[in-house]
């Protein structure tokens, strides 16, 4: 049986970020650097709710000479999720591209961690599209160099879309209410569309729970954020009211009743109406937030 079969049986399936410490070295995540943590949280989970024409929808071809789509993939792990996200957005089967696929397709992934940022690109099947470099996001001084050296080589200055799936936890509780409000603010300095995955307040208390029965310190930040409750609602607040973005639609639920929030800077507005089925998915989900 598969490592994420087993889990599964053993009712231990949320346990990376929900509850159960016995998955783990003890204090060996503190950034939600999990060993293959798509084994837990699979990618396909996600993926089910996102249409695979919604790059195409995003970014129609303007004509024969169509640019690539450039994406960001923040807090990447070991390259699971993006990987597959390629997969899904071009529709790739047996490796050829369906017809309707976007054009080219290239993902800048990063993360804090080396080893897994290592694994990544050992076994990366797409190395030409996907681009994996360790990157620290919240240190200003490596990320501007290292953002500014990818897009510059396609002359842009700006992603154009975000992917920020499950990673907003772990800079809430290593860098405070400050160092979340920073990381949405860059974010959305840096990317036209951004598709946010939050981490329910839940999971915070689990996470803090889990550090206390290992009998390690609290999260530094934990007891003092204000910024809690629905997570979900607090991020839409922040991006919207703060950093110029617009709530495009609200994709669902996950089965770890995470939502996927698609968001866009409004300054990319007048120049790109809303497609027709997102308007349509909001009204479906407008619920759900
Ligand atoms: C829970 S995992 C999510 C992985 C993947 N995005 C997914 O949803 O399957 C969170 C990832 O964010 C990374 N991370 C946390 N803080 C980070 C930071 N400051 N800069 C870059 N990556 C970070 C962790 O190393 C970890 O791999």
């Amino acid at each position: 049986m598969a490592a994420s079969g087993k889990l599964a049986a053993a009712g231990v399936a949320e346990a990376v970020e929900e509850e159960d410490p016995r998955v783990l070295e003890p204090g060996a995540a503190p950034f939600g650097n999990f060993p293959r943590y798509s084994c837990f949280h699979p990618p396909e989970q996600r993926l089910r709710l996102l249409p695979p024409e919604l790059l195409r929808q995003l970014f129609p071809p303007a004509g024969p000479d169509t640019r690539p789509i450039l994406g960001l993939d923040v807090g990447c792990n070991s390259g699971d999720l993006s990987v597959a996200l390629y997969k899904h957005f071009l529709s790739l089967r047996d490796g050829k591209t369906c017809p309707e696929a976007p054009g080219e397709l290239r993902l800048l992934c990063c993360d804090i961690d080396p080893v897994l940022v290592a694994r990544a690109k050992k076994e990366c099947p797409f190395p030409d599209a996907l681009t994996f470099i360790t990157l620290d996001f919240m240190n200003h001084r490596t990320r501007k160099v290292l953002l500014t050296s990818f897009l510059s080589q396609f002359g842009r200055s700006v992603f154009d879309i975000g992917f920020c799936m499950s990673v907003t936890m772990w800079i809430h509780l290593n860098h405070g209410d400050q160092g979340l409000w920073e990381f949405l603010a860059h974010l959305s300095s840096l990317c036209c569309y951004l598709l946010v995955e939050p981490q329910p307040w839940k999971c915070y208390r689990a996470a803090a729970r889990r550090l206390r029965k290992l009998g390690l310190h609290d999260f530094d930040h934990f007891r003092s954020l204000t910024i809690r409750g629905d997570m979900a609602n607090q991020i839409v607040q922040i991006l919207t009211q703060d950093h110029g973005m617009e709530l495009v639609c609200c994709f669902g639920n996950t089965s770890w009743d995470r939502s996927l929030l698609l968001f866009r800077a409004k300054h990319t507005v007048e120049s790109n109406p809303i497609p027709e089925s997102l308007i349509e998915e909001a009204e479906r989900n407008r619920l759900k937030l």
